[in-house]
């Protein structure tokens, strides 16, 4: 694609449809906007715009789309697919101005947002009326609700309650050309026409700009217990998740962690009060949610049974709030604690449930062969493993050219064990070369030709989830 280059005209123009308090081209903003959480990537945009209408962002679509400037959603930046990286330059649009909730509807248990709330403020402000939104991704304090929707974010409480998507009712959308659509209705079922709604859901900003989000809500369980499961041999905790659902037990909560993943973490964040024993080379962090403390202290005594019967190490349980938090503190730390530690890649892996241990394993294997160091830890009751591979003393030779063999042999394994390549971060920027793993050609054309409908010059988030040879 040739795209236009943003000139001084064009300046004015994007100034005169914005606003001028929401246009920037000084390079010390543009820098800030050039990256989000993935890896050490910078691109840099040649202009940042924060429109606060709806009406602004169609307008400033159709400028684009007749001069053919491509244009870059950001939530907050937190991503780490690379989804939010203007790898084409352009305009690069910030949705941190729409960041208000507009309803809390009570009587049918919605929420009416817009895409610049933050996650966290959005959930308690629903459990304020009794109300619950699932999907915490770990950056949840940070990350906005557009960017979950737009990449279908996860989280620890997936295993449960669901993903995004499961909760996305209804979505106000602009298009690249800059109509102004709702894709679906505010209601639980839905069985008209093609479902526009979950299309958009996980398409990592390539098909429109989401303005207004449509939430389900659940009734908020207030009542938990967290315990922390050490393993002397991180094989076995894998082992050990499948076999507590088929014990009939669904926990709030089924997370691993490998020795490396806590330590670093506990040295990044010295306040955690927690000591790791010599032996215990992997945790799994459970929690049983629910209204009844009765039904909650029964499961977890039969996930305690089950824990014990793949060898685990002595059961903690969390005796306090302040101790639950600590331990999710712990938890929610660890891809900020592996960044701050060295350059690093994440591959967000998800298999079936039952093969994590055949994942883990052939991860390792992988590993030996290629030389590099990982860390794992993740979602293992939604059998997603977040990889992060060490460069550590790696070569950029060996870094660049040598390891995305590794990690294709790692999403080969995936796919061979029935799963594929991200269960929640998406594919952005950084995976896409590896799409022909998971789709044959009529399966990525099939795709292509969807974009194509909506982004006919292929303006919108461009270089994005597609491979460069498509
Ligand atoms: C987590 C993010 C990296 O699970 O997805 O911590
Ligand atoms: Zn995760």
């Amino acid at each position: 694609m040739n795209y236009t280059v943003i000139n001084e005209q064009h300046r004015i123009a994007l100034t005169q449809i914005v606003g001028k308090e929401h246009f920037f081209c000084e390079e010390e903003l543009l820098k800030s906007y050039a990256h989000d959480e993935t890896e050490d990537l910078i691109f840099m945009p040649s202009a940042v715009v924060k429109p606060d209408t709806v009406q602004k962002i169609a307008e400033l679509m159709r400028y684009c789309y007749k001069h053919h400037i491509p244009v870059t959603p950001r939530g907050a930046g937190t991503g780490l697919s690379g989804g939010a990286l203007p790898v084409y330059g352009g305009v690069l649009l910030s949705t941190e101005k729409l960041n208000r909730i507009l309803h809390i509807d009570e009587k049918n248990l919605q929420v009416i947002t817009e895409p610049g709330v933050i996650t966290q403020v959005l959930q308690e402000a629903v459990i304020e009326k009794g109300l619950y939104y699932p999907p915490d991704p770990s950056s949840r304090g940070s990350c906005f609700i557009g960017g979950n929707v737009a990449e279908c974010a996860g989280g620890p409480r997936a295993v449960k309650y669901g993903v995004t998507k499961d909760y996305v009712l209804n979505l106000e959308v602009v298009l690249p050309t800059g109509e102004i659509i709702w894709t679906g209705a505010n209601v639980l079922k839905n069985s008209t026409g093609y479902n526009l709604t979950h299309l958009f859901v996980g398409s990592e900003g390539t098909l429109g700009i989401i303005t207004k989000i449509v939430l389900k809500l659940i009734p908020y369980p207030p009542l938990s217990v967290v315990m922390l499961v050490p393993f002397a041999d991180a094989e076995k905790a894998c082992e050990a998740v499948s076999a507590v659902f088929q014990a009939g037990i669904v926990p709030s909560a089924l997370e691993f962690m490998e020795r490396d993943a806590i330590d670093w973490t506990l040295k990044y964040k010295s306040d955690i009060p927690l000591k790791i024993g010599p032996e215990e080379q992997a945790h799994l962090l459970i929690e049983v949610d629910g209204h009844s403390m009765e039904i909650i202290r029964n499961d977890a005594e039969k996930i305690a049974t089950v824990m014990e019967k793949y060898q685990a190490l002595t059961i903690h349980y969390a005796e306090s709030t302040e101790e639950k938090n600590a331990l999710w503190k712990l938890r929610r730390s660890v891809a900020e604690a592996v960044k701050s530690n060295s350059v690093y890649k994440e591959e967000d892996t998800v298999v079936p449930r039952y093969e994590l241990p055949r994942l883990l394993k052939g991860v390792k294997e992988i590993g030996k062969k290629y030389g590099f160091q990982s860390v794992c830890y993740g979602h293992a009751g939604d059998g997603n493993l977040h990889v992060n591979i060490i460069k550590g003393d790696l070569s950029d030779e060996i870094w660049n050219h040598e390891l995305p063999k590794g990690i294709r042999e790692i999403f080969q394994l995936c796919v061979s064990l029935g799963g594929t390549l991200s269960g929640e971060h998406g594919i952005g920027w950084v995976q896409k070369n590896y799409m022909d793993i998971a789709f044959n050609k009529v399966q990525l054309q099939l795709m292509k030709s969807i974009k194509k409908v909506f982004d006919p010059h292929e303006i919108l988030n461009p270089g994005k989830i597609f491979p460069d040879n498509l």
